[in-house]
């Protein structure tokens, strides 16, 4: 591709560090508006949270930006390259920089632990089974498991181990954009700061910019370092997470401060 090429997809005033922008997008079901002008930026190397009461739109926002869901109106840039544009293929080609935990989606019951880490890598590329359970067997070990576990079901893993896969599975593509979807819901918070280790180490091997949502302000503190609050589809703060407790604003005030109760009893 020439540089005339790259400078017609580029949007004219994108921010210059932005790996991820996102102007204007809104997403209605019928008469229910989700998302509401959201604008949001992700420089690369950030990892930024989602944090916003049960229903609020965060689930969504994620699936508008892999293109699981088509926004009713507005933009997503990756990288300069308007997503809604993209040819089917090329978007196709783009995607297998994304590595995805969902909340919804968890592993496949039928496959063993190492097929679910290898899916994409047996999926979508030339591999030969060997060497895709050589990559499956590496990162099983990123996540503190012995290799072992590779070879049984997810239903003879506790929800911790369950998780690691997950999160197994997001990276074995060695993604540079990483979508984490609630990776600790469920779990104690002894589990929860295991997973959030094992994250925070994960994304810095790999280098990858992160987008992850949490519920929970101890999980969300610690893996980001930018904090985004959505609010009946809006976003309402958006900051470092040093700033957090000094956001002014008294929806995020009120958040925090629920959060910890919870933690508390
Ligand atoms: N495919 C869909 N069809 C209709 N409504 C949806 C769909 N996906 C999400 N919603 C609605 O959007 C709102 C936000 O959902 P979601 O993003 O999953 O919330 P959360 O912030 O808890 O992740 C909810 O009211 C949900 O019912
Ligand atoms: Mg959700």
């Amino acid at each position: 591709m020439n540089n005339s090429n790259l400078a017609r997809e580029t949007a004219p005033d994108a921010s210059p560090n932005a790996l991820i922008e996102i102007r204007d997008l809104s997403k209605r079901f019928g008469p229910e508006q989700v998302l509401s002008d959201v604008n949001l930026s992700v420089a690369r190397g950030d990892s930024l949270v989602l944090i916003g009461g049960s229903g609020s739109g965060k689930s969504l926002l994620l699936k508008c930006i892999v293109g699981l869901v088509t926004p009713t109106s507005g933009s997503i840039c990756i990288d300069g390259h308007d997503t809604a544009a993209m040819p089917a293929r090329e978007r196709r080609a783009f995607e297998r920089r994304f590595g995805m935990l969902f909340q919804r989606q968890g592993l496949f019951d039928s496959m063993t632990v190492w097929e679910n880490v290898a899916f994409r890598l047996l999926q979508d590329r030339d591999l030969s089974r060997s060497d895709a359970r050589d990559i499956a067997d590496d990162k099983i070990r990123s996540v503190g498991l012995g290799v072992e576990v590779g070879d049984l079901y997810p239903a003879e893993l506790s929800g911790g181990m369950q998780k690691r896969v997950g999160f197994a599975r997001a990276i074995a593509t060695d993604p540079d954009i990483l979508f984490l979807d609630e990776p600790t819901a469920g779990l104690d918070p002894i589990m929860s700061n295991v997973i959030n280790e094992i994250i925070t180490h994960g994304v810095e091997a790999l280098g990858a910019t992160t987008i992850s949502i949490t519920s929970d302000m101890v999980s969300a503190r610690k893996i980001s370092n930018r904090i985004a609050m959505i609010d009946e589809g809006h976003i309402i703060w958006d900051g470092p997470t040093m700033d957090i407790d000094e956001s002014g604003n008294p929806v995020v005030e009120r958040f925090i401060r629920s959060n910890v109760q919870i933690f508390q009893n």
